[in-house]
């Protein structure tokens, strides 16, 4: 997994996942000044992506490449893929992502549901709200794609985080993995 350490790269000079216009304003006007959010973007496999990811499960380097080959694929599906990430300018590292997938149900008026995904903040960065941020502003991309409700699994002992992010515990999760 390549990263490199360099200067802050603004958002205008990025190719993103998404419109930046879309993630929360009041999230954005909250984050101390060395922080920046912003959608995913095309060369942040070069910003130390997937090492944040790999603090969540084992995280496999398919190369630079197929990063990219993915990053269009998520970005061919509109409006369905919001990962975001907080960037270290002092860096221009990734020091937290988090992602919501919004699924389109046929239930309640053609409405939706969106599902948080790999949240992962950077060890030496957490406990300065980073991960509360990057799920206030999840939950208002959900919410602005017009989601009635929003989702996650988590194990027990982040329980008490997301009660904090305003989650409940409802009902229970099965897996069967292959
Ligand atoms: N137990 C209890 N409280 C917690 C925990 C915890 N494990 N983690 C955070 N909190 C509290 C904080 O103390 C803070 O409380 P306060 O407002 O009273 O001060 C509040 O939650 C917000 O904490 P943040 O500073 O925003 O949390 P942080 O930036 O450290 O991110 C996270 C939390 C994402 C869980 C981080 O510790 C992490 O990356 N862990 C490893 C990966 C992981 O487990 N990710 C979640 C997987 S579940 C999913 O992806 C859907």
């Amino acid at each position: 997994m390549l990263s490199v350490t360099s200067s802050f790269t603004p958002d205008s000079e990025l190719d993103l996942l998404f419109s930046p216009d879309l993630i929360s304003h009041e999230v954005k006007s909250q984050l101390h000044a060395d922080v920046h959010v912003r959608p995913l973007a095309s060369t942040d496999y070069r910003r130390g992506h997937l090492q944040v990811l790999s603090i969540l499960t084992k995280t496999e380097d398919p190369g630079e490449s197929a990063w990219v080959a993915h990053f269009n694929s998520l970005r061919a599906l509109p409006r369905t893929y919001y990962t975001i990430v907080m960037v270290d300018k002092t860096t221009d590292l990734i020091a937290g992502v988090g992602t919501v997938f919004i699924e389109r149900k046929f239930q309640r008026g053609l409405s939706c549901v969106g599902h948080i995904e790999d949240i992962a903040v950077d060890p030496k960065q957490q406990g300065k709200k980073l991960g509360l941020r990057i799920i206030q502003a999840l939950i208002n991309l959900s919410e602005n794609s017009g989601a009635y409700k929003t989702i996650l699994n988590c194990s027990d002992k982040n329980i008490p985080f997301y009660e904090k992010c305003g989650f409940e515990k409802k009902e229970n999760e099965m897996a069967r993995y292959t």
